[in-house]
């Protein structure tokens, strides 16, 4: 049997150059806080892997905000921050005598993927390491700890930009701050870390140099992809990791088979899913999770919130929103509207400018609408919620629909039309 995966997420520290109110690792990417990311990253490498969250700074809101999202997450508190190895020494207690693996990641860098987890995680096991640092080689390694090796290429130590000679600063492979360790074997590094250093902390990095006095067996992962590593410190880092998570994303869609007609103005979450020969039209924002269909058409100019399914061969036109809505095949919403908590039956049409009302903000409750097969609503019309519009029902133009319409009738609520003949030539007669 694979070993036991348990991890560490550092969460601590204050993000002073995010210049907020907001702890840093609250900061979002598609509407995800950084910390989530790397804890679901980690929780894809298998079923109920505990994660350990060290929180600090804005301890309460990331408190309430990991209890209310995750199940297999818990929290510790670092009242100081006295570095990123007394952040690890606050996760001893609760690891107590576990035996296996221990991921220890950061949870400002949001871009870090399960397959190179995995990948980490399977070359230390392979290996039999007790320490797998993960390294990347950088072209301008400034800021990183540099990873020092010898003649044999073996890992010796970290060595933080800080504490680092002229001679060291000129090595490009540099620690990523991910780590892997056999927990059993590690763990009493963290109780004889020392913080005689340029920062006066305690260094996480220097269980490397623990572990070669100790006997163990000491490795670098380096990995290939450097973006996965990118950490964030600031809102232009923020900016820049929702373009490596966007981006990669979009590639992963084109080389499964649908079209974005623009990356550089498309904008979709990774959770959310889109089968091929469908087409994205420029500046679309998707977030959240969703499914989108064979042949579909979305946008341009639509917004997909979450929540939302998209059946084959549906279009979803421009300036059109969608929160949680499920639309069957070959239903088109094709201009200006917005449907919310709705679930929708195949070969729809949707007139310009119709509105799902589906949010009461007196009660702050939310309704849901049902429209059946062969629907047709006329152009802008409003579907005040709770409603259910059966088989082949139509609903005329600028309706105000608040009642459930039979199948195959037609509702309106619009006043009829009144002609006054010759109104026109008799105001004009009257004014000269
Ligand atoms: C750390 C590594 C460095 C590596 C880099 C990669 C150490 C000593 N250095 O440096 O070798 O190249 O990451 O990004 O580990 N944190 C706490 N409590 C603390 C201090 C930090 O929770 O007391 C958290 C922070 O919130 C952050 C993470 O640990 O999420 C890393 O801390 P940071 O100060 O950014 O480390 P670096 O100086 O970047
Ligand atoms: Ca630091």
């Amino acid at each position: 049997m694979e070993k036991e995966v348990r991890a560490i997420i550092l969460g601590a520290g204050k993000g002073t150059r995010m210049c907020s109110q907001k702890p840093k690792v609250l900061h979002e990417i598609f509407s995800k806080p950084l910390l989530g990311w790397c804890i679901e990253a980690i929780q894809r490498l298998g079923n109920e892997i505990q994660c350990i969250v060290i929180i600090g700074h804005g301890a309460e809101t990331v408190d309430t905000y990991l209890n209310n999202t995750y199940k297999y997450v818990r929290t510790t508190l670092q009242k100081e921050q006295l570095g990123t190895g007394h952040a690890v020494m606050q996760a001893l207690p609760l690891l107590g005598d576990y035996r296996g693996n221990v991921i220890i990641t950061c949870g400002d860098t949001p871009c870090i993927t399960t397959k190179t987890l995995k990948a980490l995680v399977t070359y230390h096991n392979q290996n039999e390491s007790d320490l797998t640092v993960m390294s990347a080689e950088f072209d301008d390694p400034t800021g990183y700890g540099r990873i020092v090796r010898n003649q044999k290429d073996e890992v010796l130590t970290i060595i933080e930009e800080k504490d680092a000679s002229e001679h060291i600063k000129e090595i490009k492979e540099v620690n990523a701050g991910v780590y892997c360790l056999n927990w059993e074997k590690i763990k009493n590094a963290f109780t004889e870390l020392k913080n005689n250093n340029a920062q006066g902390e305690y260094y996480l990095t220097d269980i490397v140099k623990w572990a070669r006095l100790n006997s163990c067996k000491v490795l670098g992962y380096k990995i290939s992809d450097n973006s996965e590593i990118y950490g964030i410190n600031s809102r232009r880092n923020l900016a820049e990791a929702f373009n490596i998570i966007n981006r990669r994303h979009l590639n992963e869609l084109m080389d499964s088979g649908v079209t974005i007609v623009d990356p550089n103005t498309t904008y979709i979450s990774p959770e959310t899913e889109i089968k091929a020969d469908t087409t994205i039209f420029p500046n679309t924002y998707i977030e959240g999770k969703n499914k989108i269909d064979k042949f579909c058409k979305v946008g341009p100019m639509a917004r997909l919130r979450g929540g939302c399914e998209v059946g084959e061969g549906s279009k979803i036109g421009n300036f059109v929103e969608l929160k949680n809505a499920k639309i069957a095949k070959n239903t088109n919403v094709c201009h200006l509207s917005y449907i919310g908590d709705a679930e929708l039956g195949s070969d729809i049409n949707i007139g310009a400018g119709t509105i799902f009302a589906n949010y009461n903000s007196i009660t702050k409750e939310k309704q849901k609408s049902y429209l059946e097969d062969g629907v047709s609503i006329g152009s802008n019309s409003v579907l005040v919620a709770p409603v259910k519009i059966k088989k082949d029902a139509f609903v005329g133009a600028l309706s105000v629909i608040t009642k459930d319409v039979d199948s195959a009738s037609l509702a309106i609520t619009r006043n009829n039309q009144k002609e006054i003949k010759n109104w026109v030539k008799n105001k004009k007669e009257k004014s000269k």
